[in-house]
């Protein structure tokens, strides 16, 4: 074949090339032992002297041709392949995930949560106690002795013997708290946790509800200090103009006690359903440490003082976020937590 017919032949096929495997196959063609281009080397021998020269050049520059094409080719055929089989295997993330919904902290351990920070701000401790308590510590040490009218308001849940029961009030830990200290003062503690009674379910009463007991015990201890620090902790929670007060009240643990009430933040005083029309709401019981609570616990009522006090978490919770059924903080349904947030998040606003 001559030269000329073989470069005609080589721009043809060259113009067939779809993929690496005929571009092999063009390879072997013109490249391979007896291929076009190879077997014009070997003629070089039978061509007379004074046309070597052009002949050799002629086939250099087909060589030339023929390799040009040969290295585009591979690449573009090589990326093209490379190509598709990654769009093959690529992952279509444009398909909608699956939803992990996401959780909501419990609207009553966030208000508690705060009501921590402020008294921890204070210098207070959070401590704990057993929710399966002894008469002793919730009955008998808290100046409650058996037989005692006002254990009746506190009916509670029994285990294995009138002894052991579910506690009804989380001021047990006022006792546990000051027989620890042995002694040491100040006792400056806050102790939230759940409580018990045997109560029937509505939308202002459960089985289980949360407290937030209060305790200190130094020299000279007034109501006034009560007030003070009751005080700034209402106003940290629910606003800077909510004022407090004390109405006379009775506990057998505490002497003097008092219900502590606060202004209606939702009338400012006027009077409105949340307040009953009186322009004030109880948010907690306090008092005055009782003597004989003091020394029952090892404490010399003589020399020492102090006071106590009990938060209802549900309560403050319902008022603060605006919940008028006390069920909604344990049936665990997430949408009524949600509502929760959305409301803190507009009151942040
Ligand atoms: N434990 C009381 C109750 O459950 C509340 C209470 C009142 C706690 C006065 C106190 C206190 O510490 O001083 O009704």
């Amino acid at each position: 074949m001559k030269i000329d017919e073989i470069r005609k032949l080589l721009e043809e096929d060259l113009k067939n090339i779809h993929n690496l495997k005929d571009l092999n196959e063009l390879r072997i063609k013109y490249l391979g032992k007896k291929g076009l281009i190879t077997e014009l080397n070997s003629e070089i021998k039978n061509i007379p002297n004074e046309e070597k020269k052009n002949f050799g050049q002629q086939v250099n520059s087909i060589r030339l041709l023929f390799q040009e094409n040969y290295d585009n080719l591979k690449n573009k055929l090589e990326e093209a392949e490379l190509n598709s089989k990654l769009a093959s295997e690529a992952i279509d993330i444009s398909l909608p995930s699956s939803r992990i919904p996401i959780g909501s902290p419990n609207i009553l351990e966030k208000l508690i949560e705060e009501v921590e920070d402020v008294f921890m701000s204070m210098g207070y401790d959070v401590v704990d106690g057993p929710e399966i308590e002894e008469d002793k510590y919730n009955f008998e040490m808290l100046n409650i002795p058996k037989g005692h009218p006002a254990r009746d308001a506190q009916d509670t849940f029994y285990l294995e013997s009138e002894e052991i029961l579910l506690r009804s009030q989380t001021s047990p830990v006022q006792v546990r708290t000051m027989l620890k200290g042995k002694g040491e003062v100040p006792i400056r503690v806050i102790c939230p946790g759940k409580t018990y009674r045997r109560d029937d379910d509505d939308a202002t009463h459960s089985h289980q509800f949360m407290q937030i007991e209060g305790l200190l015990v130094d020299k000279d201890i007034s109501l006034s200090d009560l007030k003070g620090t009751i005080d700034v902790v209402i106003k940290k929670l629910f606003g800077k103009d909510i004022e407090t007060r004390f109405r006379p009240s009775y506990y057998q643990f505490t002497e003097p006690s008092v219900e502590v009430d606060i202004s209606c933040f939702n009338c400012r005083g006027k009077g409105c359903n949340i307040c009953k029309n009186t322009g004030w709401i109880t948010v907690a019981g306090a008092g005055i440490v009782h003597p004989n609570v003091l020394r029952m616990s090892g404490y010399d009522p003589d020399i020492w003082s102090g006071f106590a006090f009990g938060f209802g978490a549900e309560r403050m919770a319902m008022l603060k976020y605006d919940i008028n059924d006390l069920r909604v903080f344990y049936n665990t349904d997430l949408r009524e937590v949600k509502i929760f947030d959305r409301k803190e998040f507009e009151s942040n606003d």
